[in-house]
């Protein structure tokens, strides 16, 4: 089968990776791709956005398959258009995306099919906003309804603060129109987990819980990243804890989104708080996570192509999906200064050497003149296995040591820090 994959970071690395894996994948393209992913796959130089762009290479050069992995194609409606063209493709629709592209509508969903989440309120009117704010107090958390890079959630402990950023948002438009509307909600305490699940429409298959590391520093400080770390699975989330939320919050999501209308086909991400009162919904995405998939995905053992193909048919019950029942840790390799500003080009080395030991998944890399060199923010995810997860993490942190760029800036508390 001729598969495409759309996009070009560590999440995409990883599906490449394990889709080259299968015997019924017989030639595999990316785009955009990177460097690392150019050595297993063909890329091709389309923007991840460009839904015409990729349906018309799609449909010239006879794609069998398309993978659409990252959040804005999903939201703008890249699996409709190629599904469209009659090329099939794996992801959620548009009408399914959404419970990502927009919080409200999610938060709404939650509230109408008794999925426990922060209790909420939503205004477009800044003024409304501002009394909701004054009259519940601090701790209070302040969301844009659309996608904001993952900038648009200011946890505030401060009354003012959540004030400043409504206004932000409503009045100065810092994310655009995606701040239109916004949602004012509960503060919820309590470790935060990552459950992504494979969804046909009707049944779900969970993988392993992961956990991310959003901020840039050490101890959980600094700004907020795209996440500069994860590990799988994390202690916290026991047997009994993954019970409730299969019967509280993952069926029952799956069958919201069915009986609105909205069957979801795909990965769904479930960002979930375990609090004091049980486990709660922070957030949904309708994609894999980036670095969890890179964690979650070395843990597979089955087919990843026959899983993707299940999800489009609605065939995902008849499978037995198998994992290897290791830990996983993907530690990341930034550039100086990100999440804010950071140069790019410089030459990377040690790949060859770390790559003997653990899987370098590239992100922000590309090639120039014969050299990989830097070309994002974050730059690379180291992945290793181990039997426990104490053994993952180390061997994360061995296989990583000969790797060097200028201004390289990583975390040394991954899957230490909660
Ligand atoms: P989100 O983009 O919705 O995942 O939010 C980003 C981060 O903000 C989450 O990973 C949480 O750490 C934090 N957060 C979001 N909503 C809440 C909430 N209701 N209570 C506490 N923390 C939250
Ligand atoms: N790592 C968080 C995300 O992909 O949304």
């Amino acid at each position: 089968m001729r598969v495409l994959v759309v996009g070009g970071g560590g999440r995409e690395h990883a599906i490449c990776w394990k889709l080259a894996q299968s015997p019924d994948v017989t030639e595999l393209y990316c785009a955009p791709g990177n460097a690392g992913i150019a050595q297993i796959a063909k890329c091709v130089n389309i923007k991840a956005t460009d839904v015409d762009g990729m349906v018309n290479w799609a449909k010239d050069n006879a794609m069998e398959f398309v993978v659409v992995a990252p959040d804005d194609p999903l939201a703008l409606g890249m699996v409709d258009a190629l599904e469209a063209a009659g090329i099939p493709a794996f992801g959620p629709r548009a009408n399914a995306a959404i419970i990502e592209a927009s919080k409200a509508f999610s938060k709404e969903l939650m509230k109408k099919y008794h999925i426990p989440t922060a209790g909420y309120e939503t205004f477009t009117d800044l003024d409304k906003a501002l009394a909701y704010i004054e009259a519940q107090g601090a701790p209070i958390v302040v969301k844009a309804d659309g996608l904001a890079l993952g900038k648009g959630v200011v946890v505030a402990s401060t009354v003012d603060e959540a004030k400043t950023a409504a206004r932000e948002m409503m009045a100065d438009k810092k994310f655009g129109e995606s701040g239109s509307t916004v949602v004012i909600e509960e503060c919820m305490t309590g470790p935060e987990v990552t459950v992504l699940a494979f969804a046909d429409g009707e049944h779900v298959s969970t993988m392993p819980a992961s956990q991310d590391h959003k901020r840039a520093y050490d101890g959980n400080k600094g700004p907020n990243t795209g996440g500069m770390g994860a590990i799988s699975p994390p202690p916290q989330y026991t047997p009994e804890i993954a019970k409730r939320c299969v019967d509280e919050i993952f069926l029952p999501t799956i069958q919201a989104l069915k009986a609105e209308g909205r069957p979801f086909h795909g990965v769904i991400y479930f960002g979930l708080m375990l609090t004091p009162s049980g486990p709660r919904v922070v957030e949904y995405n309708a994609r894999f996570g980036d670095p969890e998939c890179q964690a979650v995905l070395s843990l597979l053992d089955s087919d990843l192509l026959e899983i993707f193909l299940a999800c489009r048919e609605g065939t995902l019950d008849k499978l037995d999906i198998r994992w290897k029942g290791q830990s996983a840790c993907c530690l990341v390799l930034a550039s100086g200064g990100y999440p804010l500003d950071y140069k790019k080009g410089y030459p990377i080395s040690g790949l060859e050497e770390a790559g003997k030991s653990a899987v370098v998944f590239h992100a922000g890399t590309a090639q120039q003149d014969g050299q990989t060199v830097t070309s994002g923010g974050r730059v690379l995810g180291v992945t290793a296995l181990g039997g426990t997860l104490e053994e993952a993490i180390a061997n994360a942190y061995t296989a990583a040591k000969p790797i060097s760029f200028t201004d390289m800036h990583f975390r040394t508390d991954i899957g230490r820090a909660f």
